[in-house]
């Protein structure tokens, strides 16, 4: 990109979405407009921005027709819409209307990051590739995209697979005696990879091709690549961008399980997203528990995946009616009647989830009502204990203990390792309260490789 070229218009800029795109787009690229079609109408056609990122237009202006004019001028520019406004917000129709994309703020933040960034890549034509591990592959597998690995000794990228191709035999025996480094995608095409990964998750467990036996092997082992990166303590000096990296990698396949994979008919998840999300916070958690939660159910053979994240987007949505003062209280700093409004949050959004009218399988409601009950009958509301909690609840409850570890919420951010270390082992000293049931922590540990010690 020549130096003063303009990468990115930003039209009606707010505070927040200012702050994001600077932190993105190289500085002086990025060019602010008003809402003011006299001066729209006359942007020079030779300007070709690779973004446009439009925020909510004045009543008067059609956002829809913004976005066919731009298109008209700057055909090979992304455009995004970013709003606000919940109600007004279908993702669908401003797709079908000329926009690239839509995004929900604060919800959809992250994602519109990626977006930009990977909308960024596009123009400065420097690749940006990131190692993935491709389950399930065989020598007929067809990948819609291209794979590459890097060579490190003249510091190349050359192309392993390609695009529409079924992959060699040659190739797939170089890459399981790991003759090759780590299988390399553009990040630009990265969605194809979630999509690859999330529609044979789906094919593998609804194959009657196999026993149960080998599909519960190999469930097991796709977890395992896909999750496996979070634990190596190796990783943890490289960059906690890494691993930041690996949950929204996570957090996509998980999502295009649910959304492609119900054929269509799934809009739930971006719904509950939308719904259920106040704050950015609270979104990263009711997020990242739900894909905890799904991938732990595939893995561990538990439940129905799709179940599982819908317990996780909503588990807690009870705690609106829990004052924000009391929230941020340690269980045992809180008085009596502070800890009783606590511990009624399970009922409470199961509460909220009925005002919603929406149609929740009765599993979903079970596993939010007992995600804070413990194996040993020291969690609440109920103090239920054992076989008195159903499956789904406890995986709920660890993926929402872990995230509390990794997330560091409750005082102390542990590795992604450490604290599948403290969840399996039971660490009393770590862990808020309570057991989880011992089969389950034992088949969990099975698929997430944690035994070793931190170095
Ligand atoms: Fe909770």
């Amino acid at each position: 990109m020549d130096n003063g070229a303009v990468s990115t218009l930003l039209l009606g800029g707010s505070e927040a979405v200012r702050t994001l795109v600077n932190g993105i787009v190289p500085a002086g690229s990025m060019r602010e407009y008003p809402f003011d079609l006299n001066i729209l109408v006359e942007l020079p056609a030779d300007l070709q921005p690779a973004c446009i990122i439009c925020e909510n237009p004045p009543a008067d202006i059609s956002s829809i027709e913004l976005a066919q004019m731009f298109r008209a001028n700057y055909p090979n520019a992304v455009i995004y819409f970013v709003t606000e406004d919940r109600k007004e917000f279908d993702r669908k129709t401003f797709k079908k209307n000329g926009f690239t994309d839509a995004f929900l703020m604060p919800v959809d933040r992250g994602e519109l990051s990626i977006s930009l960034r990977r909308a960024l890549v596009r123009i400065t034509e420097s690749r940006t590739f990131r190692a993935v591990k491709l389950i399930d592959l065989s020598e007929d597998t067809v990948l819609d995209f291209q794979t590459y690995v890097h060579l490190p000794l003249n510091n190349k990228h050359i192309c392993f697979s390609n695009a529409g191709r079924p992959m060699t035999a040659e190739r797939l025996n170089r890459l399981r005696k790991k003759e090759v480094g780590s299988m390399l995608v553009d990040e630009a095409e990265m969605s194809k990879f979630y999509n690859y990964t999330a529609t044979r998750l789906r094919q593998i467990g609804a194959s009657e091709q196999i026993s149960a036996t080998e599909k519960r092997e190999k469930m097991e082992s796709a977890v395992r690549d896909l999750m496996g990166g979070l634990f190596n303590e190796a990783s943890k000096g490289n960059s906690l961008e890494k691993g930041r990296g690996l949950v929204t990698d996570c957090q996509q396949i998980v999502r295009s399980y649910i959304v492609e994979g119900g054929g269509g008919k799934n809009d739930w998840y971006d719904k509950i997203l939308a719904l259920g999300s106040q704050e950015e916070g609270t979104y990263g958690h009711l997020s990242n528990v739900a894909t905890f939660a799904s991938l732990f159910s595939m893995g561990l053979g538990i439940g129905d995946p799709e179940h599982l994240a819908m317990a996780g987007l909503l588990h807690d949505v009870g705690l609106i009616q829990v004052p924000e003062e009391i929230q941020l209280k340690e269980l045992n700093q809180m008085t009596p009647e502070e800890l009783a409004a606590f511990q009624r949050h399970p009922r409470a959004s199961v509460d909220v989830i009925k005002n919603w009218r929406m149609n929740i399988p009765e599993i979903v409601t079970k596993a939010i009502m007992q995600h804070h009950e413990r194996f040993d009958g020291s969690g609440y509301p109920e103090k239920l204990s054992g076989g008195e909690i159903c499956p789904e609840a406890q995986i709920l409850g660890i993926a929402d203990e872990f995230d509390e570890l990794v997330t560091g919420k409750g005082g102390v951010k542990m590795t992604p390792s450490a604290a599948m270390r403290c969840i399996i082992s039971q660490d009393k000293e770590k862990i808020s309260y309570g057991r989880f049931d011992p089969s389950i922590l034992l088949a969990l540990g099975k698929i997430i490789p944690c035994e070793s010690e931190a170095a």
